[in-house]
């Protein structure tokens, strides 16, 4: 395989926006594929039209991470880009299609500043068009015109398992208690974040990687750099959960404490001990849902307990091994600095 240049020194928005415009096609032309009542319901949670099927130009289009994971993990391996197309557009319907389903498990009724699709279209379609979605991703990629098809569609069903293993464990872990034998650890949370959030990431690249056509050991290194920077992202995202700004999030404040989700800054403080622990363990374990002021209050008692930096220095501590597992494998040098400059653009966030 000969190795691909595809300009230097390029910007992460710049080779954001070159992947885009690779894959696009394909992924307009999957969603065309759909009934056209699931199909304008994708469109809508793609951002591509508003809920009234309008096309949206600049709408609420997500930034294409995981598209790009794809193309630069078949450019890792010296080949073509293009040729993680497939995987590109499977990863970017099941991205959706988790989203999709995400909010109806979790409740929340607005993603990316704009109404959630079960809020827009009823929860039923939603769940329909999150399974229109799914099937849609199995498809494009047994259809891909390349002789790992089929390899690259065992790939995303292990990344689909395990993203159900990731969403039971974490819905799951909101009936266990705050505190006692019972209480979720923070390597059962590793792991779920692993597995909800780390195997999609990891599944991009992989994926891009096997339709390069590279060896099996390589595969899987990339694919464990992905689950790192998945567990950094998780780890951000429970912290701009708590903390973010609702206007940038497009999420609702403090939703992740109000639902006693187990997350990765709320256990730390917890398992720090301490006085400002110890008031958020009972304050959490008060009967009744919490509200307004004690929500507040308890994202306070979480930072003072150190749960705010203890995540922090988890999502750098992830995303450190997720660089040094790109520098072991042997990697085509400029599609490796896209990657690497990717990882850290991706946890570009304020937190
Ligand atoms: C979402 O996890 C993971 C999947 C969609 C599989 P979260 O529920 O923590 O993510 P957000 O905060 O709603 O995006
Ligand atoms: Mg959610
Ligand atoms: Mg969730």
């Amino acid at each position: 395989m000969a190795a691909v240049s595809h300009g230097r020194h390029s910007t992460v928005p710049g080779v954001l926006a070159r992947c885009r415009e690779l894959v696009r096609p394909a992924l307009v032309e999957a969603v065309g594929r759909l009934h056209p009542w699931t199909g304008e319901m994708a469109a809508y949670a793609l951002g591509w039209s508003d809920a009234a099927g309008t096309p949206d130009p600049g709408g609420s289009e997500g930034k294409g991470v995981r598209q790009a994971l794809a193309v630069l993990g078949a450019e890792a391996v010296g080949a073509d880009g293009s040729v993680a197309v497939a995987g590109a557009v499977a990863t970017e319907l099941v991205h959706t299609f988790s989203l999709l389903h995400d909010d109806i498990m979790d409740g929340d009724g607005l993603r990316r500043q704009r109404p959630a699709v079960w809020k827009a279209y009823g929860t039923g379609p939603a769940v329909l068009a999150g399974d229109a979605l799914h099937a849609m991703a199995v498809q494009t990629l047994a259809e891909a015109p390349s002789p790992w098809a089929a390899a690259a569609v065992r790939h995303l069903c292990g990344t689909l398992n395990a993203l159900v293993c990731g969403q039971a464990d974490d819905l799951r872990f909101e009936q266990r208690p705050w505190t006692g034998s019972g209480a979720v650890e923070l390597e059962q949370y590793r792991s779920m974040a692993e597995q909800k959030t780390g195997a999609l990431l990891g599944s991009a690249i992989g994926l891009g990687a096997v339709l390069g056509g590279a060896p099996a050991r390589t595969v899987s290194v990339l694919e464990q750099a992905g689950r790192h920077l998945g567990i950094a992202f998780q780890a951000v995202d429970d912290l701009l959960g708590i903390w973010g700004d609702p206007a940038v999030t497009g999420k609702p404040v403090h939703s992740d404490l109000r639902q006693c989700k187990k997350t990765y800054p709320v256990l730390a403080a917890l398992a720090a001990g301490g006085t400002a622990a110890r008031e958020l363990a009972e304050l959490l374990e008060s009967p009744g849902q919490l509200h307004g002021t004690a929500v507040a209050h308890a994202a306070v008692l979480v930072e003072e307990a150190g749960g705010r930096a203890a995540t922090r220095d988890e999502a750098r501590r992830h995303l450190d091994t997720a660089r040094r597992g790109l520098r072991e494998a042997a990697l085509a040098p400029e599609a490796a600095r896209d990657l690497d400059a990717l990882f850290t653009y991706v946890l570009d966030r304020s937190w």
